[in-house]
């Protein structure tokens, strides 16, 4: 469902089967050889969730993308795996869009978890000025998501993401401010046999 020019709320849009093999490699991921973590950002704030980069890391020191994690760890990031890249495709085609995702944001919410009102511009300036879009997938608990204007103090909707929704915002979309104020505990459906959230944002570098 179009919810503004460029975005678009799918509800419940993966069958629980799909959910759960998300559910299982985003777990494998998050726990493998080059493993989740919680950043410390520019300001010296530590975020509040776990992340983890795939295809091109994210260094939230400087808010560049680079190919190695000098933020952390210096360990690469990992590839993107193709059933995830194809995953964003698909979704993107639903909203009459195209998007050949290069990279993933993968974050782990516990129950603590939220993230700051903020826009997604650290893309390349071609990729923002097409308006590729942002594909979002939530897998896990609810997740309270505010979605702004292109201006930080624009006045801002608060919806819930659910485990299996995808969000995506591109085109006239693609920078407005964005956040998650909150998570809704043990909301997640129990067949998934994790708890707390994994929201996955793709992008095309
Ligand atoms: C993000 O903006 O990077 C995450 C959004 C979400 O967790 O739904
Ligand atoms: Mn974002």
């Amino acid at each position: 469902m179009q919810i503004a020019p460029g975005a678009f709320h799918f509800r419940r849009c993966l069958s629980l089967e799909r959910q759960r093999a998300i559910a299982d490699r985003c777990r494998e991921l998050v726990d493998g050889a080059v493993p989740a973590y919680v950043p410390v950002v520019r300001g010296g704030g530590k975020m509040h969730v776990r992340m983890l980069c795939l295809g091109r890391h994210w260094n939230g020191k400087t808010y560049r993308y680079e190919p190695t994690r000098s933020d952390f760890d210096d360990l690469p990031a990992p590839p993107l795996p193709e059933e995830f890249r194809r995953l964003a495709g698909e979704i993107a085609a639903s909203a009459g869009m195209s998007l050949d995702a290069d990279l993933c944001i993968l974050n782990y919410y516990d129950a603590e978890g939220r993230m700051g009102l903020h826009q997604d511009k650290d893309e390349s300036a071609e990729s923002i000025a097409a308006g590729l879009p942002v594909v979002s997938v939530s897998i896990g608990d609810t997740a309270r998501f505010l979605f702004g204007g292109l201006k930080r103090r624009d006045p801002i909707e608060a919806m819930l993401l659910e485990s299996g929704d995808a969000f995506v915002f591109g085109g006239p979309a693609r920078l407005r401010y964005h956040g998650v104020s909150r998570i809704a505990p043990s909301t997640a459906p129990r067949e998934l046999g994790f708890t707390g959230r994994f929201n996955l944002t793709f992008r095309r570098y």
